[in-house]
């Protein structure tokens, strides 16, 4: 059989009634908007502003981040869209399954794993940087041998540990934790804003878009693709200072995304995913750009210190103490972003499995906690071990581009789903098609050619694995490929089916 062969929308539907793979509805609108915050602001917002400022786009960073504001906007368009369409797990790697074919789906299924494992290890390492310097700022000295930085980082270790028994418990007992904690980051983020606007001085936002200047020329494996392939010569500050700060900011969006992996945990999912995926999404960027301001206003972008902008802009104005409130927002912050990943990537994990594209038992879910245990530990453990023993924390680029691939594959499949089966009810869709979709794929092509050489040599041995998997498993034991998918198909809800 091809590799293209398609799973339909009625089949997918069908497979979330199958009783051994079942996950319990109970997320409502205001959950899905505070899970996607609570995965949305987190390291992008607390790290890389400061150095995409200094380096790239100065007080423009701001700019920077409605660019990258636009970009994501158009791909979660298309994402709301399969999401009010087929609202079931597994997220981009479910849509695409309908509609690209199976090969597609494994890639994107594929692709966010990188996302969501990787960027979970990424962010824990952040976490373990700021919880070590928040003990330290209340006296508290953590021992180097087994802190961050060294050959085993045990509080990133701690933190997946308890975070993954807290997943493995239930999906509401997760939204629970992920509701005080997101209440905290955003008190923080909203502290760092109102508190710094008193002590902005214009005159730091003059010229509010430096010059452009010719850039270091990157060498060898850190050149961004596109320098390789164009030969241009490197530039930063100016328009395309704040291109590259907003293919750098990039990270500060991912996870709006992730937000569609749980749409058969939510009770109305053709309703309220599209409001959570935009509303967390429009929410997360008034706050980014406010805070960008702020900072930037506060000192002048040529001395912000890149490791800690938001805590070091206070200290430059006297106010030492507010930098171990920010640190505290950055530990509960940094907190859910690791816990929502963790979770993305179980129900990514999942769908797979139901389709028998990976091992069928790991993704049965325990009847008590309705969720994939087994599933929940095996990515638990890997995560953890990630986190604790290699030295992953500079990997965001890497996150980058699995997630961008993923977007650019999902905005391509919306106008083909359109077409091939125009009699699907869409509770939410996206203007301007095939306009819109076309121009949200272009966007993340643009953004994935910045991205460097080195990245794109590491995304290649990702894929080349995921690609023996495939041929090598997956594809012979595919539902799809056994004939077990019919049978679902025929006993499918009518929900799918249209006016
Ligand atoms: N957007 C998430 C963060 O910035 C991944 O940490």
């Amino acid at each position: 059989m091809s590799v293209f062969r398609t799973k339909s929308i009625e089949a997918s539907m069908a497979s979330a009634d199958d009783a051994d793979h079942q996950l319990k509805k109970t997320l409502s609108a205001l959950d899905l908007t505070v899970f996607g915050i609570g995965v949305i602001i987190g390291a992008g917002i607390f790290t890389l502003t400061g150095k995409a400022a200094k380096e790239y786009a100065g007080p423009s960073i701001a700019l920077s981040f409605v660019v990258g504001a636009i970009v994501c906007g158009l791909a979660a368009l298309c994402y709301a869209e399969f999401a009010s369409t087929v609202p079931i797990s597994g997220s981009a790697y479910t849509f695409s399954y309908a509609t690209l074919g199976e090969l597609v789906a494994w890639i994107i299924g594929w692709d966010l794993l990188l996302e969501l494992m990787l960027g979970a290890s990424v962010v824990a390492q952040g976490w373990s940087q700021y919880f070590v310097t928040l003990l330290g700022q209340v006296g508290v000295k953590w021992p180097d041998s087994v802190g961050p930085g060294s050959h085993f980082d045990l509080p990133a270790f701690l933190l997946i540990a308890l975070l993954t028994l807290l997943i493995a418990k239930g999906i509401k007992e997760s939204m629970r934790v992920n509701l005080v904690l997101v209440g905290v980051k955003l008190f923080i983020v909203l502290f760092v804003i109102f508190a710094g606007i008193s002590y902005i001085n214009t005159a730091n936002w003059s010229p509010f878009i430096p010059p452009s200047q010719p850039g270091q020329a990157a060498e060898g494996l850190t050149t961004p693709l596109i320098q390789l392939i164009s030969g241009m010569t490197p530039a930063t500050f100016g328009v395309m200072g704040i291109m590259a700060g907003a293919a750098i900011v990039f990270f500060a969006y991912i996870g709006f995304d992730v937000v569609a992996t749980t749409a058969e945990e939510a009770r109305n999912p053709q309703r309220d995913l599209p409001r959570g995926i935009l509303g967390s999404l429009a929410i997360c960027t008034v706050l980014y750009v406010a805070v960008t301001l702020v900072i930037t206003g506060m000192q002048n972008y040529k001395d912000i210190d890149p490791k800690a902008a938001l805590a070091t802009a206070f200290t430059h104005v006297g106010r030492d103490g507010f930098a171990t409130l920010i640190s505290a927002g950055a530990v509960a912050g940094l907190t859910t972003v690791v816990m929502t990943l963790i979770i993305g990537a179980t129900r990514v994990t999942f769908a797979m499995s139901r389709d028998h594209l990976i091992p069928a038992s790991l993704g049965r879910t325990n009847p008590r906690t309705g969720t994939p245990v087994k599933l929940t530990l095996i990515i638990g453990t890997v995560v953890a071990l990630i986190a604790s023993l290699t030295p992953i924390g500079k990997l965001e680029e890497m996150v980058n581009i699995g997630t961008l691939t993923a977007f650019m594959l999902v905005s391509l499949a919306v106008p083909i789903l359109r077409k091939r089966r125009p009699d699907l009810k869409r509770s939410f869709t996206v203007p301007g098609n095939p306009v819109i979709p076309w121009l949200s794929a272009l966007a993340c092509f643009y953004l994935v050619l910045n991205l460097s050489v080195e990245t794109w040599i590491r995304f290649v041995v990702w894929m080349v694995l995921g690609f023996l998997i495939y041929f090598l498993y997956s594809r012979h034991h595919s539902k799809l490929a056994t004939g077990e998918e019919e049978e679902g198909a025929r006993s499918a809800p009518e929900v799918v089916r249209e006016r």
